[in-house]
């Protein structure tokens, strides 16, 4: 009896796998489980660092490093998806492919307005992408030397050439010499580029993006070393009527929840020399899974910034099947006091209210635990989840699945700071960093106690304190989340809670 129940068991065990498989490859690819309905992910294969983000005729241009041969890290493309919303994305074909220089890595793109590199036509200006290539050890059967080059597009990005005479910037043994960003610096007109190079920061200027010269580095002894500085950004703000600049330094490993995250200083750059305001670390978020996110350029008074929504402790082990990894959900950055600091602050794009289905909102909410949408109209993910908690000292939301699997999140009273903990939410045994428990602290002296939360099929981004406090986490539950549950304090109030079922960006 015992035999046949173990032979059952394993028949059963095997014919579910065997159809769960089945269901995974015969299943659109936009629902394949854990796949992203919010956020811009490749149909297939592998995707980390978002590149050559500008916006040129009403197309939010996103191109982004890319395998195609596989679902893990490997010789890097810039694959590329456009958008006219930052919402939708499309797909487009592949415009960088690696070649005898290397692969290609991250960079930037700009609009070459006033055609200052000769590669316009018909008296237009060019898009032009400047990325590093990169020579990898199994190529040069040892070292790895990174250069500058660039590529330019006279048909809105659809066809990309590389410049005969690349790479444009080079020095000798140069590891770690990488992910250039380029902006045009008005009052001394001429291009800047702004390099990470080992931990630390070096900048470069050019009449015509094709010769640069050394203009300073950046990063002694300044901000957090833990890593590699990778993927820069240098941003200018107008803050009541004052400019000030911000430079974003992305780390790995050493960011404060671990593995890859992003830093920040505010300071003054004067067309050669950036000199920050502070020599503390600030982070752009505090969740493991937001990296090497830039700006769009070319966007106006608008600073869009687009993340990688992983992390390099697992990004290549996390369970999805035909392709891995997607972005974050664009965010638009601006300067806000705290107390007697300015800070930088990112919030959801406004567009994505456009995939906003019907809120149903909860006032007063005053009992120990609450089941907010219980079946039978469980929660329907994505969605966006806004909790006023204005008065309350500790709360915390815990989404869960059938099978006992639950995401908790919540403000902690003892230590005063939001947090996320997935230690219990799913798959976590691909990477021993994964599971666990991550807080976020609080910043303004008088901090307001809205959040407003996106959570996607295997995602989460949470906004509290207008924005200061930040954090992206993913998750794989075995399947959906479908209840989510309040928990307050004895005598605790929740002012409000809306939830709004949104539209997947596939579909609608
Ligand atoms: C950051 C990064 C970049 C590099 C790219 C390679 O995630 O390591 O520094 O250009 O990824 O794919």
């Amino acid at each position: 009896m015992k035999k046949i129940s173990i032979y059952l068991a394993i028949l059963t065990a095997i014919t579910s796998h065997y159809s769960t498989s089945l269901a995974q490859d015969t299943l659109p690819w936009h629902q394949e489980p854990y796949r992203p309905q919010i956020h811009f992910s490749p149909k297939k294969h592998w995707v980390n660092d978002p590149n050559g983000m500008v916006y040129h005729n009403g197309v939010y241009h996103l191109f982004y490093q890319h395998y195609p041969g596989g679902t893990t890290w490997g010789p890097m493309h810039w694959g590329h998806a456009t958008s006219k919303d930052l919402v939708h994305w499309e797909e487009q074909s592949i415009k960088l492919y690696p070649d005898t220089l290397g692969f290609i890595f991250s960079g930037s793109a700009v609009y070459d307005r006033n055609n200052t590199s000769g590669f316009g036509r018909d008296g237009k200006g060019p898009l032009v992408a400047i990325f590093t290539h990169h020579v990898d050890p199994s190529q040069t059967g040892g070292k790895n030397f990174q250069y500058q080059s660039l590529a330019y597009s006279n048909d809105e990005g659809k066809t990309w050439t590389k410049y005969a005479g690349n790479p444009v910037l080079r020095k000798p043994e140069s590891t770690d010499f990488r992910d250039p960003k380029v902006l045009w610096y008005e009052p001394g007109k001429k291009w800047i580029m702004t390099l990470a190079v080992k931990d630390q920061i070096e900048f470069y200027s050019s009449p015509d993006l094709k010769n640069w010269k050394y203009e300073s580095e950046f990063g002694k002894n300044l901000g957090a070393h833990g890593g590699v500085w990778e993927c820069p950004d240098l941003v200018a703000f107008d803050y009541n009527g004052k400019k000030i600049w911000v430079l974003i330094v992305n780390l790995n490993p050493g960011a404060p929840n671990g593995g890859s995250g992003t830093q920040y200083f505010l300071g003054d750059f004067d067309g050669s020399r950036f000199v920050a305001s502070h020599t503390d670390p600030r982070w752009m978020d505090f969740g493991p899974d937001n990296y090497a996110g830039i700006t769009w350029s070319n966007t106006g008074d608008r600073r869009i910034l687009i993340g990688w929504m992983s992390n390099w402790n697992y990004a290549n082990e996390v369970p999805t099947k035909n392709w891995r990894n997607a972005m974050t959900v664009p965010r638009e950055l601006s300067l806000q006091a705290a107390g007697d600091k300015l800070l930088l602050a990112s919030r959801p794009v406004p567009e994505l209210k456009r995939l906003e289905g019907k809120p149903r909102l909860y006032r007063n909410i005053g009992a120990p635990e609450t089941e907010l949408l219980p079946s039978p109209a469980p929660i329907q993910l994505p969605a966006l989840i806004e909790l006023d908690a204005t008065g309350l000292s500790a709360w915390n939301l815990v989404f869960s699945n059938e099978v006992g699997e639950e995401l908790e999140l919540g403000f902690d009273k003892a230590s005063g700071q939001y947090y996320i903990d997935r230690s219990r939410s799913g798959a976590s045994s691909f990477h021993k960093e994964f599971a666990g428990r991550h807080s976020a602290p609080v910043f303004s002296a008088t901090p307001g106690r809205k959040v407003t939360l996106l959570v996607d099929q295997s995602s989460i981004e949470l906004f509290a304190d207008k924005g200061l406090t930040v954090m992206t986490e993913l998750f794989f539950p075995s399947s959906p989340y479908s209840r989510f549950r309040l928990n307050l304090p004895a005598g605790g109030n929740m002012k409000s809670v809306r939830v709004v079922s949104l539209r997947s960006i596939h579909t609608h």
